[in-house]
């Protein structure tokens, strides 16, 4: 069966925050401007594989001007883009449920896609999946290991495919070196900085500190990348967590008491190849008080050092400057989202690996429904389903315990599960 034969997949969107439409919860349109989720989604309807769309959010009297932000940034912007949607709760209802109530009116097959607050993942996860509904959730896919290997078991039980949306795996240069890794024999050491400029904190202030923090924000992101590296390499032992604060919680930015600045994440791993000889370390440091004015949004950058030799990744310069008399120079990477039409007026963002990440999951949905594929096999080809993903939710949460209760804590494995001790 063509793919153009699959049947097209129904998607609610659940979160109508900046990831998904670009509108964020101070109301007014992100400066970032993402929009990633539903831009994808309105183009892969476009191109025949998505039919109806819904956004589950929680406040409702907010759709009308997200209609009207999707229509201007998307619709007039874009040729041939119906940006229509089905939304959740009605004005002028605020419920933090009404993806139930969404969800009760879908079909098994259906598919639903998580970008809410860090801890609603677990409980809107669970409910989509008891509802034999396919999920693509959001990093860090849940703030608890527990949590994490209950949506493995679901997922198998009910059958249905369960992705983390971990974009960064489908990064060309990730991948290649993800590949050139596998020919650097033992693992040695592996460093990673993520940061987000200090005004994304007046965004994030609604929650950082108190529902999430940068560590499960934005290092998830590279721990996800070393557990791909190392995959069947070796496995993470023993993390000791040590955070910086005081600029978030300054006068000026007035986050929660008890949001830290930076956090850096101190990780054993033990080879699988030679447990008797061979252990590597790595650090994982994240932060969302970087300068502002620095020419990106997010500094991102890695280092891997291997037995028989080394990479080095800086992915947020990709040799590509534009610089404004106003605002000065910035590097762009439109390797991850392309926002500039096409030739004939079109989206023309879809090799983009944010584009990517939720077209492969979409058309794994597909296949799943026409059975061409069972769900568990998407584990064997290294895409990051539930069960493959484990590892980074164990060191993320080892993290937040070392830093809560001052202490290292280890890994374990314990049977088919891993716990922390
Ligand atoms: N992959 C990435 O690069 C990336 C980037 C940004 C954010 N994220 C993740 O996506 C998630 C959301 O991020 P964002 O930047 O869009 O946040 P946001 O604060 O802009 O949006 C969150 C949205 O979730 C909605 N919401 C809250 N509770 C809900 C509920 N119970 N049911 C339905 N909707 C609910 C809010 O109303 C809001 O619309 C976070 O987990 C974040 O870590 C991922």
């Amino acid at each position: 069966m063509t793919d153009s034969n699959l049947a097209k997949l129904n998607v609610l969107m659940c979160g109508a925050g900046e990831y998904t439409t670009g509108y964020t919860l101070a109301g007014a349109a992100s400066k970032s401007d993402k929009k990633v989720v539903a831009l994808t989604l309105f183009d892969l309807r476009r191109r025949g594989k998505v039919n109806w769309l819904g956004i589950a959010g929680k406040i409702g009297p907010r759709f009308p001007d997200i209609r009207k932000h999707l229509d201007e940034n998307i619709g007039k912007v874009y040729k041939d883009m119906d940006t229509s949607f089905d939304n959740f709760p009605q004005p002028p209802i605020i419920d933090g449920d009404a993806y139930k109530t969404a969800m009760n009116g879908m079909k098994p097959g259906d598919a639903v896609i998580i970008f809410t607050p860090d801890p609603t993942h677990y409980p809107i996860a669970l409910y989509a999946i008891q509802h034999h509904l396919h999920v693509l959730v959001t990093k860090p896919a849940t703030k608890l290991l527990a949590h994490h290997q209950d949506l493995i078991e679901q997922a198998a039980k009910y059958n249905v495919l369960c992705f983390v949306e971990h974009h960064k795996r489908f990064d060309s240069v990730y991948g290649d070196a993800r590949a050139k890794a596998a020919t650097l024999g033992e693992f040695s050491y592996f460093t990673a900085y993520m940061s987000q400029p200090k005004m994304q904190l007046e965004t994030f202030k609604a929650w950082a500190g108190k529902d999430s923090d940068i560590s499960y924000y934005l290092s998830s992101h590279h721990i996800d990348i070393s557990c791909w590296i190392l995959q069947g390499k070796a496995v993470p032992t023993r993390v000791t967590a040590c955070a910086s604060k005081g600029i978030a919680t300054s006068p000026e930015i007035g986050c929660d008491p008890k949001t830290e600045d930076t956090i850096t994440l101190l990780v054993e791993w033990q080879s699988l190849l030679h447990p008797g000889t061979h252990r590597g370390t790595a650090v994982y440091t994240a932060s969302w008080v970087a300068p502002l004015r620095s020419g990106v949004h997010s500094d991102q950058r890695w280092y891997y050092m291997g037995e028989k030799g080394d990479i080095t990744v800086d992915q947020a310069h990709r040799g590509y400057d534009v610089t404004y008399d106003e605002t000065g120079k910035s590097w762009i990477n439109p390797f991850y989202m392309k926002y500039s039409p096409s030739e004939t007026g079109h989206f023309d963002g879809q090799n983009g690996y944010g584009y990517l990440s939720i077209e492969k999951f979409i058309d794994a949905a597909r296949a799943v429904n026409a059975g061409q594929h069972v769900p568990s096999e998407y584990d064997s080809f290294g895409l990051p389903t539930i069960r493959n993903t484990v590892l980074t939710t164990a060191i993320l949460e080892a993290g937040r315990i070392s830093l809560d209760e001052h202490r290292p804590v280890e890994i374990k494995r314990d049977g088919e599960k891993w716990k922390l001790v």
